[in-house]
């Protein structure tokens, strides 16, 4: 597998009263795009903030939006996400409505789109879509907030799909850090996901490196 490792900055535990810095820091470390983390409180534990927000965000940053959709309902709303500059879009298989519908609309609108998995949802469940998707995200915490311990049961859920695929982009989200990377990336992950280990770095620049698997 040589797929170049691509490192997404996910903003959701920072400060909203400062956005601009914060995708100020995410370009300035190299980050490859910013990962926004929408949360609807029903379909997981928080709420965080929708289109109107990332339109703002939108303005202030030239990097790749990819938005994960952690809402209830994501068929409902999948044009917002696209219409305010989400170039991804990503989308729980746990969700509401017909994933085949939901892969169709983010297509017919020109934007990638990716299915996402829950910590314990299994790998087969995702198989029916593979040739139709442009990528997997594997939750390795369970959605919701930043910070959490990286769950290394979902390892082999990793090397399963690159197993299947080597073409596919393998996304990881949720307690990705210095300790926890190599196993990612030797499981054949592809596209990284991070924020509080990015964030709480005093060199971000060298933390996204890291991520990308530079020692
Ligand atoms: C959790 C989110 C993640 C989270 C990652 O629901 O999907 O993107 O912000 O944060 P860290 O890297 O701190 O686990
Ligand atoms: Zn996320």
């Amino acid at each position: 597998m040589n797929k170049e490792i691509h490192v997404s900055v996910s903003i959701l535990a920072e400060d909203f009263s400062a956005l601009g810095e914060v995708l100020k820091t995410v370009e300035d470390a190299g980050g490859d795009s910013v990962h926004l983390d929408v949360i609807d409180g029903v379909f997981a534990p928080n709420l965080s903030f929708g289109p109107v927000v990332i339109k703002g965000i939108r303005k202030l940053t030239s990097l790749p939006l990819h938005a994960h959709l952690m809402i209830k309902d994501p068929e409902k709303y999948l044009e917002d996400y696209i219409n305010v500059g989400c170039s991804n879009i990503y989308f729980h298989l746990e969700s509401e409505g017909s994933p085949k519908n939901i892969i169709n609309k983010i297509h017919e609108m020109n934007a990638k789109c990716g299915i996402v998995l829950n910590p314990d949802t299994s790998a087969d469940t995702v198989k029916p879509y593979l040739k139709q998707i442009d990528s997997v995200l594997i939750m390795s915490v369970h959605p919701g907030f930043s910070g959490q311990k990286f769950i290394p049961e979902v390892l082999k859920k990793i090397k399963k799909l690159r197993e299947i695929s080597t073409e596919l982009d393998i996304a990881v989200d949720g307690g990705i850090n210095d300790e926890t990377i190599d196993s990612v990336l030797n499981s054949g992950a592809n596209v990284i996901i991070a924020n509080s280990y990015v964030f709480s770095s005093s060199d971000r620049a060298r933390a996204i490196r890291q991520l990308k698997g530079y020692k």
